[in-house]
């Protein structure tokens, strides 16, 4: 991309060289967003810095390691998370998303020009601090399957975030999409004893009820009282996690709707791109001792278990199906994904 908005090209630019603290990977596999094009042309207002090579969160095999660096080796695949910090102990770090966006501060800006270029690409070079290895990762047999990983990882990271318990009630909204098909997965596996669905698409919502009978679909109607009143029906008595996985919404109805589901005690974890403030029940959330929280991408521990938990099969991939392309029909890759969510995906393999 030379300007954000401007048409972008395929084409060959120099490889990515490796430095200190750095790792350079051959990108295996990327899940391409929904919403790419979206952020691509400018329509999301994403801070990118142009010239880029954009791309998220992807798949690698380990090429080339700084001096360095000594936690990874050539050869290892790895789950790179576009996420970069400023690691500030003390005060407010800056975090970008490499290749993706950054805050509008002059500091993430700074941080942008070093570590800029992201996963679009045959090869791209990521701080070593974001790369999670994934043990017998090279031997695993559907490599289109593992940028899923992400999406697992961002969803569990919530789901952790609102101290998730065996045994609860979890509801995820937005569920149709892909973060909500992830956010499904990962609460069955960590033993929900319930998971309520909520999204408008019928096939998307009949799809997550068949992979479990403890997963129970809402369709949202729009209207705040009559889905609280669906989601309770679902539920003994509210649910007690909210992860909220909804992309921008015109009204934060859907939300609050689900908010208002909430028992005693419960917490609402936010994780979605709804973008307008949330007018929150001041007495409700005091009188119930509920919890709101926000949760942002994800570690490398939250990344790593999730891992652990498909290679175990606690997390079972089948129902996943990868829709792949590779970088000669990008644009393709762009509207597949636009018309993909929830359980299928679009995938570059580069
Ligand atoms: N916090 C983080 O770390 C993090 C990381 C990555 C992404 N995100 C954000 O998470 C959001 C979801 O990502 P995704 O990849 O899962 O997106 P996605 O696959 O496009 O899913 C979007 C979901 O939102 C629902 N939705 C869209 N418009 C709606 C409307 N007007 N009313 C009701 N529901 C609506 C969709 O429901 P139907 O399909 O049933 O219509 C679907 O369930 C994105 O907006 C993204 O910005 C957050």
């Amino acid at each position: 991309m030379e300007k954000v908005g401007a048409p972008w090209a395929v084409r060959e630019v120099p490889d990515p060289q490796v430095r200190p603290g750095g790792v350079v990977v051959d990108v295996v596999a990327v899940r391409v967003p929904s919403y790419t094009r979206q952020v691509l042309d400018g329509e999301l207002g994403y801070d990118l810095p142009t010239p880029l090579v954009p791309g998220p969160t992807c798949v690698g095999r380990v090429r080339a390691v700084g001096e360095d660096v000594f936690a990874h080796r050539p050869g290892d695949v790895v789950l790179c998370n576009s996420l970069h910090s400023s690691g500030d102990a003390v005060g407010s770090p800056d975090e970008i998303l490499i290749g993706w966006t950054g805050t509008g501060s002059a500091r993430s800006a700074r941080m942008q020009q070093v570590w800029r270029h992201g996963s679009f690409a045959e090869r791209a070079c990521y701080p070593a601090s974001c790369l999670t290895t994934l043990p017998g990762g090279a031997e695993w047999s559907r490599p289109e399957l593992l940028p899923f990983l992400a999406s697992l990882a961002i969803a569990d990271g919530g789901l952790r975030r609102g101290g998730l318990r065996g045994g609860q009630t979890v509801l995820v909204n937005g569920a149709t999409g892909n973060l909500g098909g992830a956010g499904t997965l990962a609460a069955l596996a960590r033993g929900a004893v319930r998971v309520i669905v909520t999204g408008r698409r019928a096939d998307a919502l009949a799809a997550l009820a068949a992979l479990d009978p403890r997963v129970r679909p809402v369709p949202l109607s729009g209207d705040r009282a009559s889905d609280t009143a669906a989601i309770l029906e679902e539920t003994d008595d509210g649910a007690d996690l909210l992860l909220d996985v909804i992309a921008h919404t015109p009204t934060t109805d859907p939300t609050l709707a689900c908010v208002d589901a909430l028992r005693l005690r419960g917490t609402a974890v936010l994780v979605g791109g709804v973008r307008h403030d949330l007018a929150l029940p001041y007495q409700r959330i005091q009188r119930r001792q509920l919890t709101v929280a926000g949760s942002f991408m994800f570690d490398s521990a939250t990344a790593l278990e999730v891992w652990q938990l498909v290679r175990s099969g606690a997390i079972d991939l089948d129902p996943v199906r990868a829709h792949v392309f590779d970088l000669d029909r990008f644009e393709a890759a762009l509207d597949r994904a636009a018309s993909l969510t929830g359980l299928e995906y679009a995938v570059l393999e580069p």
